[in-house]
């Protein structure tokens, strides 16, 4: 017999034998009989291979194994006590860590929204990775994170995909663009101006291509940037026009230093989604930043096609 085979019973039950040093009385707090206590301890000392237990006259003492294994149970009990503590806390979102990446776009707006959410859950650890859609998908097939925020849901992966906001795509130039005030402007105008791409991997760059090969105009490209925000500059700057995400825009549309273009067929209606593998055990904190995110914008997202 080795140690191993002992279950966690007997420790229990030896455990409560050393606050009692009795068996009738541990027998009589536990409910059980005399003999089944007698018989677990008996069975627990064959496993350890030495006795736990030595009677002299009436009274019973521990022997060096028997108090070594006293405090081993007293260990190994106090550290349940904690565990299941812990996955109250957890439960009550009072404990754990939101393992969550976002398609570079979203950076705009969920590091708000997590502000919102660590503030109501403060003991909630956060991870934020951002990435374009190449990079989330590869971490999404990989299950590197808990939660995932897209524009668009994968394709040929097994997923829950919830739309959550909407994300409308927009043509962008410097204020004195040619085409600012213009109505309606077709798309194949755009194909005439030089064009600020986003990186190849990019969901943005992915639906401004389709939308332009459904409108037969090849672009002119200037510039590729990996970063919305150098988009922006480069934009500014005068060196071209561009499509990205309204929420990357939203207080230079404010304070006029680039304007929106009216663009036939655009905006590009998209949504925002929360993702997740199917079949994926969504811990309590996971669950409650999905729903959080739902509940926000319930208002906002017309039902999905
Ligand atoms: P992106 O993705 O940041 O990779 O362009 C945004 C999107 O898919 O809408």
């Amino acid at each position: 017999m080795s140690i191993r085979h002992a279950t966690l019973r007997q420790l229990e039950i030896f455990d409560r034998l050393v606050v009692h040093m009795s068996i009738t009385r541990t027998a009589e707090a536990m409910h059980l009989t005399p003999s089944a206590v007698s018989i677990q301890v008996k069975q627990l000392a064959e496993s350890v291979g030495m006795p736990l237990l030595e009677q002299v006259g009436k009274k019973l003492y521990l022997t060096d194994a028997g108090r070594a294994m006293a405090l081993t149970c007293r260990d190994i009990f106090e550290r349940m006590e904690r565990l299941s503590q812990e996955v109250a806390a957890i439960q009550r979102l009072e404990k754990g860590r939101l393992r969550l990446a976002v398609i570079t776009t979203a950076k705009y707006f969920v590091p708000r929204l997590l502000g919102d959410f660590s503030a109501l859950h403060p003991g909630v650890e956060v991870s934020l990775f951002v990435g374009n859609r190449k990079a989330i998908l590869e971490r999404l097939a990989n299950n590197q994170d808990d939660l995932y925020i897209l524009g668009q849901p994968p394709e040929g992966l097994n997923v829950s995909a919830i739309p959550f906001a909407p994300n409308p795509l927009i043509a962008i130039a410097y204020p004195d663009h040619p085409c600012v005030g213009q109505v309606a402007v077709p798309p194949s105008r755009l194909g005439n101006e030089p064009f600020i791409t986003r990186e190849l991997g990019s969901g943005t760059r992915r639906a401004y291509e389709d939308f332009f090969r459904q409108h037969k105009t090849e672009l002119k490209i200037r510039m590729e940037l990996g970063s919305d925000e150098a988009i922006k500059q480069t934009v500014a700057g005068r060196l071209g026009i561009t499509i990205l995400s309204k929420s990357t825009v939203e207080s230079e549309l404010r304070n006029g230093s680039l304007v929106q273009l009216d663009i036939a067929g655009l905006p590009l209606q998209r949504q925002w989604y929360v993702v997740h593998p199917e079949k994926k055990f969504l811990p309590p904190v996971t669950k409650a930043f999905q729903n959080f995110l739902i509940e926000r914008h319930r208002d906002l997202v017309p039902p999905d096609k």
